[in-house]
């Protein structure tokens, strides 16, 4: 492996203890950054992905609280607890964990958030301010990769990014990111019929794909930075990311790990959000 690697975990410790100072001092000030997440139903991968948040929001001082809802739950009813946050000052940020059940419309409950609560940066609002360069919640995924890329003093500017991936959590939004630190952004999906002539060009290189270890070496640029959001089970339960890494991360120059690569990353950004939000910075 000739890659330098970019520890997601490593990067989220430091940031999570600078937090935990910053969130010291807001209590000192009596402000008590919290953070209510929604869980409906039992999705196995939701109901870990929200005790991370739980955990580490813990680990930095910030409240939170899980509200743990029925399957069944009308969406009239989802929107009506939405409705009480939004209206409960103790509340900084608010997030509901996707996906939901098939019978409630997303849409619908993103948009019912107080862009000014949405720590997810999922509110059409917030994406509009993203896109428009303002200072506002950056959806978590996206937000850490470009925090990965700047800890590493990684040059954005003029450099050609291709992502692999239009989802409207990350593969949209990280194309921004880097479109407004001004790279050259070209997203790449399952319909592009050139696949390997466009990510050959990459500088950056960021996957987004959700299928275990289809970026191989010969989809990649020699020296190019890769990014690899993907993490998938194995039969064998362990985890791996969309790129092959064992090939890869001899052509690249820099390379994020699965796991400790950019999972860890997007909880963290998180923590950062509701920070954000109980400094009422958002507006
Ligand atoms: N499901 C998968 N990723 C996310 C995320 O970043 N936020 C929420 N709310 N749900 C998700």
């Amino acid at each position: 492996m000739t890659a330098k690697l970019i520890n997601g975990k490593e990067l989220s410790k430091e940031l999570k203890q600078e937090m935990k100072k910053e969130v010291l001092d807001l209590k000192e000030k009596g402000l008590n950054p919290h953070l209510t997440v929604i869980l409906v139903g039992d999705n196995p991968a939701s109901k870990s992905y929200v005790s991370g948040k739980k955990k580490a929001s813990q680990e930095v001082g910030i409240s939170s609280e899980i509200i743990h809802l029925e399957e069944s739950i009308s969406e009239k009813e989802l929107l009506e607890v939405i409705h009480k946050l939004n209206d409960d000052k103790r509340v900084h940020g608010i997030l509901v964990q996707l996906p939901l059940p098939d019978h409630i419309v997303e849409q619908h409950v993103i948009e019912a958030i107080r862009p000014e609560k949405d720590v997810d940066g999922f509110h059409p609002v917030n994406i509009g301010r993203m896109m428009t360069n303002q200072d506002t919640f950056l959806p978590c995924t996206p937000y850490g990769i470009i925090t990965m890329l700047k800890s590493k003093q990684i040059s954005i500017a003029g450099k050609h990014a291709v992502i692999i991936g239009r989802s409207n959590i990350v593969g949209k939004p990280v194309g921004q990111l880097l479109l407004n630190e001004h790279s050259t952004v070209t997203y790449c999906h399952s319909r592009t019929e050139n696949l390997k002539e466009l990510t050959t060009q990459a500088d950056i290189l960021v996957v987004a794909i959700g299928k275990p270890r289809v970026i191989t070496s010969d989809y990649v640029k020699k020296g190019a930075v890769v990014i690899d959001v993907g993490i998938n089970r194995l039969e064998d339960g362990s985890l791996t990311g969309d790129v092959d890494f064992e090939s890869v991360s001899d052509k690249a120059s820099y390379i994020t790990p699965v796991p400790r690569g950019v999972g860890p990353m997007t909880i963290t950004m998180l923590l950062k959000n509701t920070i954000k939000a109980a400094k009422g910075l958002a507006h």
